[in-house]
């Protein structure tokens, strides 16, 4: 049995109202806090991209600024180069785009500073596409309760096709459960100190069924 649909009915309960995550935001802004979230925690986050969004609400607005503008409004998200990299973005969807973010994975990655995870976060958060997203938190949640491991382990291949595993079919159910499975890794399901007692998964986890074994090392990276 799959987790997602035990985790998916946590989150409705007990996940963030975070501004991404509620509806109408734009694609736009999807992109923009992706960018933030990548080094930044989301406190952090959430008021620059609030500021962020009034002053560049659309892609074109980005791209008419000099870079040094954006560079500046970054300033205490640390790691300048995801806002040198957000502006070039802009200017590419401004240009190769009509000013519209792309919605397939594709043209997402062919986006300056857009890598895999940035790509499909955009594509299923923003466009409802039913890929699996990987991040670090979702590749915890599945190393303990899928795999038994106590870590997640480097990053390789296989965790898509572990993620894609658990997913509903549905492309609905799929969008619900990627958010879902990791705001458990975020909130619940921790690095370190896991919140084992109030996890809702916590009768299926491979890893408390196991005892809890130390990390071992990695997996095969295919
Ligand atoms: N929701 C969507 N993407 C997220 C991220 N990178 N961090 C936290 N919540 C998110």
């Amino acid at each position: 049995m799959s987790i997602a649909p035990a985790v998916s009915d946590w989150f409705v309960d007990n996940g963030r109202d975070l501004p991404w995550r509620r509806p109408g935001f734009s694609a736009w802004g999807t992109l923009v806090s992706e960018f933030m979230l990548q080094q930044t925690p989301v406190v952090r986050v959430i008021p620059r991209l609030e500021e962020w969004l009034e002053r560049w609400p659309t892609p074109a607005d980005l791209a008419a600024a000099p870079s040094g503008d954006a560079v500046r409004a970054w300033a205490s998200l640390g790691y300048p180069r995801r806002a040198l990299n957000l502006h070039a973005a802009a200017v590419a969807i401004t240009e190769r785009h009509g000013g519209v973010v792309p919605e397939d994975v594709p043209s997402l990655l062919a986006l300056p500073g857009v890598g895999d995870y940035t790509a499909r976060a955009v594509a299923v958060f923003a466009f409802g596409h039913r890929h699996p997203v990987v991040d670090i938190n979702i590749r915890r949640v599945i190393a303990r309760a899928v795999l038994g491991q106590g870590e997640a382990g480097p990053a390789a291949k296989r965790d898509l096709v572990d993620m894609e595993a658990v997913l509903p079919e549905s492309v609905a159910e799929a969008r619900l459960a990627n958010i879902s499975i990791m705001e458990l890794g975020a909130l619940v399901c921790t690095a370190r100190s896991p919140k084992c007692d109030s996890c809702p998964i916590a009768a299926q986890c491979a890893w408390r069924a196991a005892g809890y074994p130390a990390y071992e090392g990695k997996r095969a990276a295919t």
